[in-house]
């Protein structure tokens, strides 16, 4: 099988690693891969904010992309404890997470807020990695393309066509609890975002965005999940943490992929 969009699996350590650790954890991982493996994966970590800028020296001429978890959608001002898009440009951060459910649920983040976060972040030159899913209790129900889809139209309100982004699908059920969605439940929902991205942009915008899946991501389910035609890649969590299991994530990602 190959894949139609180039995979990406981007870590998201969440309060995890300091300094130290962050810089120890990215000299190993920088030195082990080997080349070819950037031409079909391209690998992003998401460290906490106090060590972005560590990890920015510690990968600088490393292929190895930067994300950071949040973002404030100001540009500058009397924000405080905030973060602006152009410091995190500044230290070369290509990707920031936006959306997350931690952050919708325990930070109170809005759909509202979450829309000038993805402005800015894509108007600095970023890719926004937009999370999307809904919970246990909405799937019960039956509810849960209602709620990707509100998601979805009131998180890309400011986007335009040309603008890139990348949307990680993260049933909230699935998140750090160990259930992970099978390839079919993700790909289902996979296939109507894409549906909703084409009624809000194009066949061809469509057609062009990463669709990640995010939610109890290992070593051992990652190769069925991407052997999905609709899953582009895997937003990790808990097991990005540790250099072996972040490793074989990687490896076997691109394991079911044949290029001719
Ligand atoms: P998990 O987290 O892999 O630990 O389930 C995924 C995420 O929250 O992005």
């Amino acid at each position: 099988m190959s894949k139609i969009r180039k995979l990406l699996i981007a870590g998201n350590w969440k309060m995890h690693k300091g300094v130290r650790e962050t810089e120890n954890f990215l000299n190993e991982l920088k030195e082990s891969f080997d080349n070819d493996v950037f031409d079909k994966v391209d690998i992003a970590v998401c460290p906490p904010f106090v060590s972005l800028y560590t990890a920015s020296i510690v990968l600088r001429g490393s292929k190895i992309y930067l994300g950071a978890q949040n973002v404030f959608y100001e540009k500058e001002g009397a924000f405080t404890g905030e973060i602006s898009p152009s410091m995190l440009k500044e230290i070369e951060v290509k990707y920031v997470i936006v959306g997350h459910s931690e952050r919708r649920k325990i930070i109170g983040e809005t759909d509202e807020t979450i829309a000038k976060k993805i402005k800015v972040i894509v108007e600095e030159g970023m890719i926004p990695i937009f999370c999307v899913g809904e919970t246990l209790k909405e799937r019960e129900k039956g509810i849960e393309e209602d709620v990707v889809e509100r998601q979805l139209i009131r998180g890309l309100k400011f986007v335009q066509k040309q603008d890139d982004f990348v949307i990680a699908y993260e049933p909230v059920w699935a998140i750090g609890t160990g259930k992970t969605a099978t390839p079919e439940i993700a790909g289902k929902i996979h296939g109507f975002i894409r549906s909703k991205l084409k009624e809000i942009f194009d066949e061809k915008k469509a057609f062009e965005i990463k669709i990640l899946y995010g939610g109890s991501i290992k070593p051992e389910n990652i190769q069925e999940l991407i052997s999905h035609p609709e899953i582009d890649g895997g937003l990790v969590g808990g097991a990005s943490l540790k250099k072996d299991s972040f490793i074989s994530i990687i490896k076997n990602s691109i394991r079911s992929l044949k290029y001719d």
